[in-house]
């Protein structure tokens, strides 16, 4: 059970499409799990369970597709004290060179303000070139949550125009949908604002624990060779949730990657492609797991889909366990989760929101 006493604010750093509720992970671990079990989630995402097992003392290894939440993950699982985030970002930014690579364009003028840009791209520049300290990696999670989100009033949370907290928008519909409203970019205090998350995110934090964070294909990593799995809490994408890389374009382009929206989706992401196919893939990460698994190993999964997919999710999630080393125990239904739905409709027009989740708890067969 979730005791009042945890240091959770460093889970809420920047928010995740489809991303669990960290009382999923604490519960399924909480009072079971014990001092040494290794947990895994090999679509770790923002990283919730990984953060789950730090919080209990449980060292754990969490991998993901995606870039954004690699960084993510990794932020969840590092400790630095609030002036030394203050003091490497200060760093950085005192030395914001003369010549520095801007992207252009409409979406950029009207997205952020001329000299938080600016900064934002040195800042980039800087945590490719080097993300290995602890501080660091906050720092680049902290930029992360603050890079996009809605514009308040009195006090600015977010560096950019008005934008969804947790899909990116698509350039020529920000566009126009700020050009409607005549709304201009704010001008941000970037270090304050850096100081403020910081202070907010890092006040308490949960001690550091041993894990382990790789990007990667969990169809074919070899991230568990020399484990022993006690625990596997995860969530893998919904069925039809294939814009993962393209919502999340602007956090992909912070932390490396290209200056506008890709639609071709990576190799190493599941295939949607029908929903046998898309057990299959299933099936082969739970199958890849099972060498790797203590005999009394757990398997519990958050499954769901989205409204505009007509599929059985409950018969696709049984579908993949069939014949992968596991056995079915116990579906229960977990409601269904809509975070970021009203903030993100006001961007997209596709109905891209969950419908009914699962949970689903296994063990070898
Ligand atoms: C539902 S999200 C996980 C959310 C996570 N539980 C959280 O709380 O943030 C599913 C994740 O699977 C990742 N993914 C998709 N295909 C993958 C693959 N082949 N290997 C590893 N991760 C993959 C996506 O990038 C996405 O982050």
């Amino acid at each position: 059970m979730k005791s009042p006493n945890f240091a959770t604010a460093l889970n809420a750093i920047c928010p995740y499409y489809t991303m669990f509720p960290i009382d999923f992970p604490l519960g399924v671990l909480g009072g079971r799990a014990k001092r040494g079990h290794w947990v895994v989630d090999p679509f770790c995402g923002r990283g919730t369970t990984n953060f789950a097992a730090r919080l209990l003392g449980l060292p754990s290894i969490g991998i993901d597709s995606s870039p954004v939440a690699v960084a993510l993950t990794k932020a969840k699982m590092a400790r630095a004290r609030i002036g030394d985030i203050v003091r490497v970002a200060k760093a950085i930014l005192n030395e914001t060179p003369n010549h520095l690579s801007v992207p252009e364009g409409d979406f950029w003028d009207l997205a952020y303000d001329r000299t938080v840009l600016r900064r934002l791209c040195w800042l980039r520049r800087e945590l490719i070139r080097d993300c290995t300290s602890d501080a660091r990696i906050i720092l680049r999670a902290i930029v992360l949550g603050a890079l996009h989100g809605p514009r308040t009033k009195k006090v600015l949370s977010h560096l950019s125009n008005q934008c969804p907290r947790t899909y990116a928008p698509k350039p020529d519909y920000a566009v126009r949908f700020w050009r409607k409203r005549r709304m201009t970019p704010p001008e941000v205090d970037i270090l304050e604002l850096i100081r403020t998350r910081a202070s907010r995110y890092l006040e308490e934090q949960p001690d550091r624990i041993a894990s382990q964070v790789e990007l990667g294909d969990s169809r074919s990593t070899d991230a568990w060779n020399g484990r022993v799995i006690r625990w596997i809490v995860t969530s893998p994408p919904y069925y039809g949730m294939r814009t993962y890389v393209a919502d999340q374009w602007l956090r992909s382009w912070f932390v490396g990657g290209p200056s506008k929206v890709e639609y071709a989706r990576p190799a190493d992401e599941l295939s949607h492609a029908s929903s046998e196919k898309f057990a299959g893939e299933l099936r082969k990460v739970w199958l890849g797991l099972v060498p790797h698994c203590h005999a009394s190993a757990k398997l519990v999964i958050r499954f769901g889909g989205i409204r505009d997919r007509d599929v059985d999710t409950v018969e696709l999630l049984k579908s993949s366990i069939r014949d992968s080393g596991w056995r079915l125990t116990t579906v229960i239904s977990a409601g269904s989760a809509d975070s970021g739905k009203r903030q993100s409709k006001q961007f997209l027009k596709e109905d891209t929101t969950p419908k009914a989740e699962h949970d689903y708890y296994a063990t070898l067969a």
